[in-house]
């Protein structure tokens, strides 16, 4: 009976402790880009400053990452990422990533910042006034949603 006990104590202070892990610490951020793009690198910094761990990989072409990660050709911008079972592309801002993480919504493959808008993270041009983006959620086939609406770092 006591050992009883103390196994469901274990249980229990074992479930806290995984539940406030996963809520400070959404997981690692893995990332494919060119080594010679800055605005990936901007990208990056911009996930580090928000609590993401990344795991930066350098390649010549994200090519074969996104093909692993099923996104789709007409969503490109210039790198490609995976994080908690769904991809990236592209400059999506961290809130979205973290909507998503929290949302976790089972009929989407990723999300997408296609093309490079100005003012998205990693995107920002001074003396340019930032773009008003979508966030694309994309299941892999035919189905698509816009997932977040921003204008630079700002949801609308
Ligand atoms: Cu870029
Ligand atoms: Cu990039």
């Amino acid at each position: 009976m006591r050992r009883r006990l103390f196994l469901a104590a274990l249980a229990a202070a074992g479930t806290t402790r995984s539940a406030s892990a996963q809520s400070a610490n959404p997981g690692l951020l893995r990332v494919w880009r060119d080594p010679d793009c800055g605005c990936c690198t901007g990208w990056v910094e911009h996930m580090r400053a928000a609590g993401f761990a990344v795991e930066d990989t350098l390649v010549a072409s994200p090519g074969p990452a996104r093909r692993m990660l099923g996104i789709p050709a007409d969503l490109l911008s210039c790198h490609a990422a995976a994080i908690g079972g769904y991809a990236l592309e592209g400059h999506v801002p961290a809130a979205a990533v973290l909507r998503l993480l929290a949302d976790r919504p089972a009929d989407i493959r990723g999300l997408a910042v296609p093309a490079m808008p100005a003012g998205s993270p990693g995107m920002e041009i001074p003396g340019q006034p930032d773009d008003t983006y979508d966030v694309i959620a994309f299941d892999g086939s035919a189905g698509r949603r816009i997932f977040m609406r921003f204008r630079g770092h700002q949801a609308l």
